[in-house]
């Protein structure tokens, strides 16, 4: 019988629960989940590693290795993540979709990808690679948009060992140069351009300078949009020319578990962003037990994650996790609101979607803007939604329950990181409970806590992740081992990993394990409509207008986006504010950064809350835009200033800033 239309979920006192229905299907329905892997969680992760991946070797000699704050785990055994993602799939389900692709254009096919046709394009991608001088331990950076090619690229990266590095498409062609320099790749992978909003957005001709200023020495071009980019005679070529008259067999590479799989850069808290490197084995071990626990994942399924590759979540859901376990994953190349609002909407009906995965920012759009449209569609193929990327207010989680799932499926409020490499902490489907606002509750065999200054246990406070860690940590920041100690093991020591995030010990509990509520980054980092920014990078942006003479950029509350960054700037003498230097600032922050990190609002300041030593306290002017209490404003050097900041950001909340 078919699962359309099915109740997934029951309510009880406000909150939900799986039903019947969802505890016939899932495959985790016994809360003792929980206790049972803690019981010896090693071997927990060995006996996953081995039911769900096929290992070329997996005669490990120690299943994990923990010399803090260093792991290794399932070292020696050997594996291929493209291998478990294609080769093993060809067989059984050879023509079966691995990937459905929808243009944006509405005038343009579809085009399916089937296993046997994916395994294929890979092979000879990676023979591509190879005739490039591409081999394993070498960096190949990714400045490619949604399309079916990307896909291609990074499994024939993983086929060789190659470690993909992706730069999100709004990320600046200097932003991508600073990448390939720090991971010393000298291959770029990009397109001609792509569709967003009915119009192509070109690539390729907007990184030539870049390109030449880093001295690549070769770049792959897709030609996608027929724009005819400058090509650089020797160094740059289009992937058709090089495909074609290629060797098509290309066996996958049996790398180490403990090689590193990919690089993926990621905002902290300098101006520098960090390679987050995962490895091969770990990460994919992580990657197949989520996909399968989180989203209930079962092999006819088919997976809509809105995630660009870009970002962590497209790696991990976007594109390994459905192929890893022989589903199928749709990918979509363009705009939520093209040529309207209820695009998704009519891409989840398409192609019968069972789960749909998204990021709260999109949802508070498509709300403001088209708050009915999802009831014009059929979405009664939808059995799970997703949810990542920052806090999902029960207002837009009652929405998003209501009008796209009709009530019937379970939202799965996935928290996790680019470092952890795979979701950590949820509501599983088959145990609940689903609460409005909650996230959930650390997967088996996790260990979050919430931690007070000191370190001890409290109710509200930092998230932290103890003993037992999982196989998909990151295993360091590339070429820097100080940097990864203190971002992740330092506030508490070398034994605990600091996510950086603050969060809520709710009542709410399952098989003895409480539920967490996320609140947000503690750290100067913003999520800026779901996507991860530093604030050092922005202000360095800033920086570079000759008449800044110094900045500071934080978060600001925004009921779309959930933050956009704000500036504060003090000019230099004689330099007057005006229009025309936020227009310097705005293109500068988009020249340096990117369009993604576009800053929402820039206010002119004479003077910036300093401690004595001259660090900027954004603690304060992250309060200030929040309405909230600023607390003890002596530990500011000049707490005068805050008079005048509280002014011209129109400061309403409770305390007085007057008086200094
Ligand atoms: C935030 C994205 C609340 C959090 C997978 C984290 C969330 C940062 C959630 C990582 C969630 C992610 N609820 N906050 N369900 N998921 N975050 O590295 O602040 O791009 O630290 O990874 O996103 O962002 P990243």
């Amino acid at each position: 019988m078919s699962d359309k239309g099915k109740m997934w979920v029951t309510e009880k006192d406000g909150i939900y629960w799986p039903s019947e229905n969802m505890k016939k299907k899932a495959f985790i329905t016994n809360p003792d989940i929980f206790e049972e892997a803690k019981e010896n969680p090693v071997e927990f992760w060995a006996e996953r590693a081995r039911e769900l991946i096929d290992w070329f070797d997996s005669d490990w000699e120690r299943t994990n290795e923990w010399n803090p704050p260093f792991f290794k785990w399932f070292e020696g055994g050997k594996v291929n993540l493209s291998y478990n993602c294609l080769d093993r799939h060809i067989e059984d389900k050879g023509d079966k979709p691995a990937i459905i692709w929808e243009p944006e254009p509405t005038d343009e096919e579809k085009e399916v990808l089937t296993y046997t046709e994916l395994h294929k394009g890979v092979q000879k991608f990676a023979n591509v690679l190879k005739e490039l001088g591409v081999g394993k331990g070498d960096a190949v950076t990714f400045w490619m948009p949604m399309i079916p090619e990307t896909a291609m690229a990074a499994l024939a990266c993983q086929r060789i060992g190659a470690w993909h590095s992706i730069v999100y498409t709004a990320f600046s062609p200097e932003a991508v140069r600073k990448r390939m320099e720090d991971a010393g790749s000298d291959l770029l992978i990009t397109a001609d351009g792509f569709y967003r909003r009915g119009k192509v957005m070109e690539l390729k001709n907007n990184i030539n300078d870049a390109l030449d200023r880093v001295e690549a020495e070769n770049c792959i071009v897709v030609n996608r949009a027929d724009t005819e980019p400058t090509m650089v005679e020797g160094r740059d070529h289009f992937l058709s020319d090089l495909m074609d008259g290629v060797e098509e067999s290309c066996d996958a590479e049996p790398l180490d578990a403990e090689d590193i799989g990919f690089l993926l850069y990621t905002s902290g808290t300098t101006g520098k962003p960090k390679g987050i490197k995962h490895s091969v084995g770990g990460y994919l071990v992580q990657a197949a037990l989520s996909m399968k626990w989180v989203f209930d994942f079962h092999e006819d399924d088919v997976f809509y994650s809105t995630a660009d590759i870009g970002w962590i979540t497209g790696h991990t859901y976007t594109l390994y996790g459905p192929l890893i376990h022989g589903g199928t994953t749709v990918w979509y190349e363009g705009s939520p609101d093209y040529p309207d609002l209820d695009r998704w909407w009519n891409i989840i009906e398409k192609y019968g979607a069972t789960q749909f995965y998204t990021a709260p920012t999109a949802l508070r759009m498509l709300i403001k803007h088209g708050r009915d449209l999802p009831e014009k569609h059929d979405l009664s193929s939808l059995r799970i939604l997703g949810s990542v990327g920052e806090p999902i207010d029960p207002e837009t989680w009652n929405w998003y329950f209501k009008k796209v799932g009709g009530g019937r499926c379970p939202i799965v409020d996935t928290y996790w990181q680019t470092e952890t490499g795979g979701i950590l902490l949820t509501s599983l489907p088959g145990l609940g409970p689903f609460v409005p606002g909650v996230a959930g509750t650390p997967l088996p065999p996790m260990n979050y806590d919430i931690l007070d200054i000191d370190g001890n246990p409290t109710e509200k406070g930092a998230v932290v992740i103890k003993e037992p860690f999982s196989p998909g940590m990151l295993r360091g920041v590339y070429k820097n081992p100080d940097k990864y100690k203190e971002e992740y093991w330092s506030r508490y020591g070398e034994e605990i990993y600091f996510t950086g995030d603050e969060g809520i010990k709710t009542e709410h509990e399952i098989g003895g394990q409480k539920l967490f509520k996320i609140l947000g980054r503690m750290d100067d980092v913003m999520e800026v409509a779901g996507h991860r920014l530093g604030t050092a990078e922005i202000e360095d942006a800033v920086q570079e207008v000759e008449e800044v003479a110094e900045a500071a950029v934080v978060g600001k509350p925004h009921d779309v986006k959930g933050q956009v960054p704000a500036v504060f700037t003090i000019l230099i003498d004689g330099a007057e504010p005006s229009e025309d230097l936020k227009g310097d600032i705005v293109r500068s922050v988009r020249r340096e950064v990117g369009p993604v990190a576009s800053p929402g609002e820039i206010y002119f300041v004479s003077r910036l809350p300093e401690t004595e030593s001259g660090k900027v306290i954004r603690r304060f002017l992250r309060a200030l835009l929040k309405d909230e209490e600023l607390g003890d404003m002596r530990t500011a050097n000049n707490p005068e200033c805050l008079e005048e900041i509280a002014d011209i950001v129109g400061y309403n909340g409770p305390q007085d800033v007057s008086g200094y």
